[in-house]
C-alpha cells in the first residue's frame, strides 16, 4: 500500500477549485513512456502549471503498473531539480472497474476516473458511488473523477460509435448520489484525431476540415443545475494541421483528421471546465518528429537521438497549450 503523499503528489480539489474561480483548466496530459513524462514535467515546469499525469489502462499494460507509479515519484523530483515544485497529479483515465480503481488508490494515484457512462445510469451510479466510498475513506483523500454522457470515439477498452450528449436533468441527481469531485461530459468532443465525419464538417478555401462548434448551450444548463463543480473535458485535442501534414509528409497517412479549434478549448477552460484530456495531439508531435528523423537521417540508429526532436516538440506542443489554450501557465 503506498499513499500519495508519500510520492509527493496531490489530489485534484484544491486544483479545481483554483481553476475555476481563476478561469483556467489544469492540463490532463497521457503519459507511456519516459519520454513523455520528461516532456510534460519541462513544459510544466518552464510554464509553472500544475499538472494532471494521465495513466489509461492501456498504459499500464504498456508500461508496467510499478514502473509508472515510480515515473511518476521521479516526475515529483524532476520539477524539483528542474527548480520549481508544481503541483502534480497522478490519475487513473477511463478506469473501467471497482476493482482498477482500487488497485490504483493503494499503489499511489492520487485521483482516479469511473467511467461508468457505457453502463445504464442505475449502474453507472451504483459503480461511481462505490469507487467513491473507497476513494474518499483513504488515509489521503483520492479524488474521483465520474462521466454521464458517451463520447464517440476507440478507446482501449471503451469505443463507441456515437456520442451522447449529456444530460443536464441528469446531473445534479448523479452528483448527489454518487458524490463525485468531478464530472466528465459529453458535448461534442471525442476521442482520437478524426473527431468528426467529414459529413459532419464543413471545408475551407483549401479543403480543410472545420468541424461543428461544440454544445455550449448544454455546458451552459448543466453549470446553472451545479453552479461551481468542476466539469472535465475529455476528447480535447485539436489535431494540429502542421502535424497531420507533416506526418503525411513524411510518409504517413491521417485521412480526415479533425480536432477541437483552440478558441472553443480557450472558452471552455474559461468556465467550469477545470480539466481538459490532451493525448492523442501528443502522439502527433511525436510521430511527426519521428517521422521526419527517419526519412531525412537513415543511417541513424540510436534511439536516444530519434527520440530527442520528439521530445522537445512534445515539452513546447504541451507549453504553447498551457500559456494560449488552457491559460493554466503562471497557476502553479
Ligand atoms: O482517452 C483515452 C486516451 O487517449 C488513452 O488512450 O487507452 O490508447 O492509452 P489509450
Ligand atoms: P484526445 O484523443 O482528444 O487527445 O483525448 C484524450 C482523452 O480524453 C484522454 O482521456
Ligand atoms: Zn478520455
Amino acid at each position: 500500500m503506498t499513499s500519495y503523499s508519500e510520492l509527493g503528489l496531490v489530489n485534484t480539489k484544491e486544483l479545481f477549485k483554483k481553476a475555476i474561480n481563476g478561469g483556467y483548466a489544469i492540463p490532463a496530459y497521457n503519459f507511456n513512456n519516459m519520454e513523455q513524462m520528461q516532456a510534460i514535467i519541462q513544459a510544466c515546469v518552464e510554464t509553472k502549471s500544475p499538472v494532471i499525469l494521465q495513466v489509461s489502462a492501456g498504459a499500464r499494460k504498456y508500461a508496467n503498473q510499478n514502473i509508472l507509479k515510480n515515473m511518476a515519484r521521479g516526475a515529483v523530483e524532476y520539477a524539483h531539480e528542474l527548480g520549481y515544485d508544481i503541483p502534480i497529479v497522478l490519475h487513473l483515465d477511463h478506469g473501467d472497474s471497482f476493482d482498477l480503481c482500487k488497485d490504483c488508490i493503494e499503489t499511489g494515484f492520487s485521483s482516479v476516473m469511473i467511467d461508468g457512462s457505457h453502463f445504464s445510469y442505475e449502474e453507472n451510479i451504483a459503480l461511481t458511488r462505490k469507487v467513491c466510498e473507497f476513494a474518499h475513506s483513504q488515509k489521503d483523500y483520492v479524488t474521483v473523477e465520474g462521466e454521464l454522457g458517451v463520447l464517440a470515439g476507440v478507446e482501449d477498452d471503451v469505443s463507441s460509435e456515437h456520442s451522447h450528449y449529456t444530460q443536464p436533468d441528469e446531473v445534479v441527481d448523479f452528483v448527489n448520489k454518487t458524490k463525485v469531485d468531478s464530472l466528465a461530459i459529453s458535448i461534442g468532443t471525442s476521442h482520437g484525431r478524426a473527431k468528426f465525419t467529414p459529413e459532419q464538417c464543413t471545408r475551407d478555401a483549401n479543403g480543410v476540415l472545420i468541424p461543428p462548434p461544440l454544445r455550449f448551450d448544454i455546458l451552459e444548463e448543466i453549470e446553472k443545475k451545479i453552479p461551481g463543480f468542476p466539469i472535465v473535458l475529455h476528447g480535447a485535442s485539436s489535431v494540429p494541421i502542421e502535424y497531420v501534414q507533416m506526418i503525411e509528409k513524411y510518409g504517413g497517412k491521417l485521412t480526415d483528421s479533425v480536432g477541437i479549434p483552440e478558441d472553443q478549448l480557450r472558452k471552455a477552460a474559461k468556465s467550469a471546465v477545470c480539466k481538459i484530456n490532451v493525448d492523442s495531439d501528443g502522439r502527433l508531435a511525436m510521430t511527426a518528429q519521428i517521422r521526419k528523423l527517419l526519412v531525412e537521417k537513415p543511417d541513424e540508429f540510436d534511439p536516444r537521438k530519434i527520440l530527442s526532436p520528439a521530445r522537445d516538440e512534445l515539452k513546447k506542443l504541451y507549453a504553447y497549450k498551457n500559456k494560449n489554450v488552457l491559460g493554466s501557465a503562471g497557476q502553479a
